[in-house]
């Protein structure tokens, strides 16, 4: 193989690495950790829901962002940046800009997960909060948690679509 090609094979070894810790770790925390945490007494369930968010988080973006390099790269390498290759009068370039498109959904989501529901996972009240601001912030933790829930099931079926389409760029494209 010519240096090229190593160039080639590695940008889509870790292309495809990336999809799959994206796919099986939103696939882990829906189908293992969800059903565990719902099993358990909720205070305890809110402490294993804020570790493994805060773990799982990092390779979400760990992933995405390692997805959106190699991927540019590739298309570098395959001369679509500089001809008209992402052109939406083509399949190719139909797929892709879904496949982009769908990613900066993937890329807000988790920017909402981050940056807004976490922090409120996490906040903690002063001491002495009368019951009144107790039960408000349980009520926003409660509220969070859902969110956070029902993004991370959303990612997951939007990734999964996203793979099927990267899969079919090989064939020229799925629409
Ligand atoms: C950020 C935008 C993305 C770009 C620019 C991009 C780019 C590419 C390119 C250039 C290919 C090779 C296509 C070919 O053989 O002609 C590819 C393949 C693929 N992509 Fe992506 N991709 C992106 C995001 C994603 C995401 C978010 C996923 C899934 C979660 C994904 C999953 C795949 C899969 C499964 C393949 C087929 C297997 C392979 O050839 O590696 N891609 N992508």
């Amino acid at each position: 193989m010519t240096g090229y090609d190593w160039i080639v094979l590695t940008l889509g070894f870790v292309h495809d690495l990336s999809v799959a810790v994206y796919v099986g770790g939103a696939v882990a925390m829906e189908f293992v950790l969800a059903p565990a945490q719902a099993s358990i007494p909720p205070a305890q369930a809110q402490i294993m829901g804020e570790k493994t968010s805060n773990r799982f988080l990092v390779l979400v973006w760990s992933s995405l962002a390692l997805i959106l390099i190699t991927g540019v790269l590739r298309l570098q390498m395959n001369g679509m940046l500089n001809s008209d290759g992402l052109s939406m009068a083509d399949s190719y370039g139909r797929t892709l800009w879904t496949m982009f498109f769908l990613w900066v959904v993937l890329a807000i989501n988790g920017g909402l997960i981050t940056f807004i529901f976490r922090p409120t996972l996490q906040g903690k009240l002063q001491p002495g909060s009368n019951q009144a601001l107790v039960t408000r912030d349980r009520d926003a933790k409660m509220k969070a948690a859902t969110w956070i829930q029902h993004l991370t099931r959303a990612d997951l079926v939007l990734a999964i679509i996203v793979t099927l389409l990267g899969a079919s760029l090989s064939r020229g494209g799925l629409f």
